[in-house]
């Protein structure tokens, strides 16, 4: 039995589902992320699993108990908020100690508990000061500091980096993932960021207008995404429409127009006819730029984009456009307008089932 159960849990507004029928179970000490676009229904499951929100049907278990309907506060789970308000008026010290004040927890304990928490988000040294002498950075930890202080058995946290600048964001992502590490809490973060969800969480829960459309472990999410939605919400993938021409037991070969020919390796449980439209999905990664003349398809660079890294580039193709994307090996990348090759290995294809299929 997993440590945290959510069976079919639906939240309806009047006639909107704000979440439908989402079940999950989450491993003790494991880090799962709820990732989705804006409005997909990611606070309210939190806030659900927290108490703040009441459940319309489904049920929420926590070790084994049923806490479906148990008031927030006897849930004792631990919440950062979209909007981590700190109390203003109380130094870092007071902030944290707050929910171990109103559990009756004595003073010396209360203390000893305080300094060993921030001592974890490393904010020893600040116990004295007010939020407003603090940077984003710092006030982030400390709202962490507050929630984990009271040993819950899971931290919820939502969108907890969405205030802070990208760099802070990113060094921030891997303190929360080491802290979580260190004292093994149980976590639930909402987040609508890809990198980041991908970056810090053991597996990554994609939704999309209040469901579950994928559940996995952030390299399958990103490698094998199991629809259309998934592969374009999680990293930039190239979607060639086409119908199989002929289907065998470990590949498929999809006739995608212009005499070209895309061959996909299939997985195990999926089955492919003859006929059958679907689509193929290459990350612009795997795609790479060769002469002109040679590889499957012959292109022309529209535009290039330089990330650091990377190049990005937007070539016009038979089939439409195309992006690629290619390591910056500190050469002359290609120029706009210039006519190239694009090819690709048939392991870098995946093939996605359709709506309409079956
Ligand atoms: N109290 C409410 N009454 C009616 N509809 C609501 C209420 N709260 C949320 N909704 C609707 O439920 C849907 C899901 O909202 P939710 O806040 O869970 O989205 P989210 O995934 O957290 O989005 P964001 O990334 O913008 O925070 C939205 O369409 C929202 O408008
Ligand atoms: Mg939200």
């Amino acid at each position: 039995m997993s440590f945290l159960v959510l069976d079919k849990l639906t939240k309806a507004y009047g006639d909107l589902n704000a979440v439908s029928d989402v079940s999950l179970s989450v491993e003790k000490g494991e880090f799962v992320s709820l990732l989705g676009p804006s409005g997909c229904g990611k606070t309210t499951t939190l806030q659900m699993i927290a108490g703040f929100i009441d459940v319309t049907r489904g049920r929420i278990s926590l070790d084994g108990k049923d806490i479906t309907h148990v008031r927030p506060n006897k849930r004792g789970l631990g919440v950062v908020f979209q909007s981590y308000a700190l109390f203003p008026h109380m130094t870092v010290a007071q902030n944290v100690g707050f929910g171990l004040e109103m559990r009756g927890v004595g003073k010396a304990e209360c203390a000893e508990r305080i300094r060993e928490t921030l001592s974890l988000v490393r904010l020893d040294a600040f116990a004295a000061r007010y939020p407003r002498e603090l940077s984003g950075g710092q006030r982030q930890r400390v709202a962490i500091a507050r929630a984990l202080v009271i040993k819950p058995p899971v931290l919820l946290l939502d969108e907890p980096m969405s205030n802070l600048d990208a760099k802070l964001r990113e060094e921030m992502q891997f303190e929360l993932r080491g802290i979580q590490r260190k004292v093994g809490t149980t976590t639930v973060m909402v987040t609508h960021d890809q990198s980041e969800a991908l970056s810090i969480s053991d597996r990554v829960v994609v939704m999309e207008a209040g469901r579950v459309t994928q559940v996995d472990s952030p390299y399958r999410a990103y490698e094998r995404p199991e629809n259309r939605f998934v592969s374009q919400f999680i990293g930039k993938a190239n979607m060639l429409a086409g119908k199989v021409t002929e289907a065998r037991h470990n590949e498929v070969h999809v006739d995608l127009g212009h005499q070209l020919t895309g061959i996909a390796c299939i997985e195990a449980g999926t089955v492919w006819r003859e006929g059958d439209t679907v689509t193929l999905c290459i990350r612009p990664e795997k795609l790479h730029l060769c002469k002109v003349g040679t590889g499957r398809l012959s292109a022309t660079v529209t535009s290039r984009f330089f990330l650091g890294s990377q190049w990005l580039y937007r070539l016009d193709t038979a089939i439409g456009e195309v992006l690629v994307c290619s390591q910056n090996e500190g050469t002359e990348p290609v120029a706009e307008g210039e006519t190239v090759g694009i090819d690709w290995h048939r392991d870098a294809v995946r093939v996605i089932q359709e709506a309409s299929h079956g």
